[in-house]
């Protein structure tokens, strides 16, 4: 009942729904294959979350129980698009919060059979390497060349090798993923929460120079390399959070902006190494970066440069792409990045979801 294969091979105009609730957001999207984007709705939560701190996973659940109804019938109205003129939907099934997945999951299976059209299961991470090639940005992906995608998220730090075999994962954090750095340093300097934004506010004023944060080199000791892997391409943030941590308690007077941008700077500039290190060993015909982080003003502009470098074309997400969103994940699914289930009832959710995986695989 399973199978994969683009949506695109279809005759005539295909129309997918799609859903994602993961995290935090509640989002739905409709759009018509391959990715001309009808109808795009996100509802953050943020403001929800903010007095905790963090997600509540409770919280977050409850409020797409609450959502959910509300933006599929306002997707649809937006586009003018009626239920019958769906042909397929497409959620995340992982990976994420159990309960957010859950209901996002529950509801397109729903959909799917009260439609009768078949379910296309989604990795949260393939939407956000395929939000990079919205517009001109899908020549590249039909260019038959390989390149390379980093995904920053608050949940993950990834770096994918995009080409016509597929995408096969070449790097990744060994603990936080770059957004949590962002978030737990901007905790620590008591900046509001979500973190990334507010640290990039507060670095607006600071010296990116002033304090000498660690660059995130990975330990030798970590074995625990998926196949694909290459160790000399992978991420770790912990040690600069505890650096700040310490720096802060032995600095109790020091410029608050000048710290963030200082950390800001790190986490951009072990970003930036990793993505010289991946050209330099994968020849890329091209780069691209998406996922929250990537709405960082001084990581695009970083990356800008590592492109023009090198020469290569940059194909950065959208903003309003690079946080989490449903049309990434319709994309994905248009492109038959995704598995299919002609039973929807029969497909799982799996928080834990490695990428490049089966869904169920174990
Ligand atoms: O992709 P996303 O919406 O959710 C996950 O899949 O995790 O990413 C959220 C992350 C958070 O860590 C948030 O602080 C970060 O993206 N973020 C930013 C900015 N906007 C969001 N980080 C730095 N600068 C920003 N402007
Ligand atoms: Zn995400």
């Amino acid at each position: 009942m399973r199978e994969t294969g683009s949506l695109t091979n279809l005759k005539g105009t295909v129309r997918i729904l799609g859903i994602e609730t993961s995290c935090d957001e509640t989002a739905v999207a409709l759009v018509e294959a391959p990715d001309r984007i009808l109808a795009n709705l996100v509802d953050s939560q943020i403001a929800h979350h903010a007095p905790f701190g963090g997600v509540v996973p409770e919280v977050a659940a409850r409020l797409h129980v609450e959502r959910v109804p509300d933006l599929l019938a306002t997707a649809l109205r937006t586009a003018g698009v009626d239920w019958a003129d769906l042909d397929t939907i497409a959620v995340t099934a992982g990976p994420g919060l159990a309960t957010s997945l859950l209901v996002g999951a529950s509801a397109a299976k729903a959909l799917a059979i009260r439609l009768n059209r078949p379910l296309w299961a989604v990795h949260h991470l393939e939407g956000h390497v395929r939000s990079v090639f919205f517009g001109t940005g899908r020549h590249w992906l039909e260019s038959g060349s390989a390149g390379l995608v980093l995904v920053v998220s608050g949940g993950h730090t990834i770096l994918v090798q995009v080409g016509p075999e597929g995408r096969r994962l070449v790097g990744m954090t060994l603990d936080d993923a770059a957004g949590e750095a962002l978030d737990k340093g901007a905790r620590l300097l008591g900046l509001e929460y979500p973190g990334g934004p507010a640290l990039e506010r507060e670095a607006e004023q600071g010296d990116p120079w002033a304090v000498k944060f660690p660059s995130g080199q990975v330990s030798d000791r970590f074995n625990h390399w998926p196949e694909t892997v290459r160790p000399e391409l992978c991420f770790s943030f912990s040690g600069l959070k505890t650096a700040l941590l310490y720096y802060l308690r032995d600095h109790p007077d020091a410029n608050r902006a000048d710290v963030a941008a200082s950390y800001l700077h790190a986490v951009v500039e072990a970003i930036a190494a990793r993505i010289e290190r991946g050209i330099e060993l994968l020849r890329p015909a091209y780069i691209g970066c998406g996922g929250g982080v990537a709405r960082n003003r001084r990581l695009r502009e970083r990356l800008g440069r590592v492109a023009s470098s090198y020469g290569l074309p940059l194909l950065l997400a959208a903003p309003e792409l690079c946080t989490d969103n449903a049309a990434m994940i319709v994309a994905a699914a248009a492109d038959g990045w995704a598995e299919q289930f002609r039973l929807p009832e029969r497909m799982p959710i799996r928080p834990s979801w490695a990428f490049g995986t089966p869904l169920d695989g174990g």
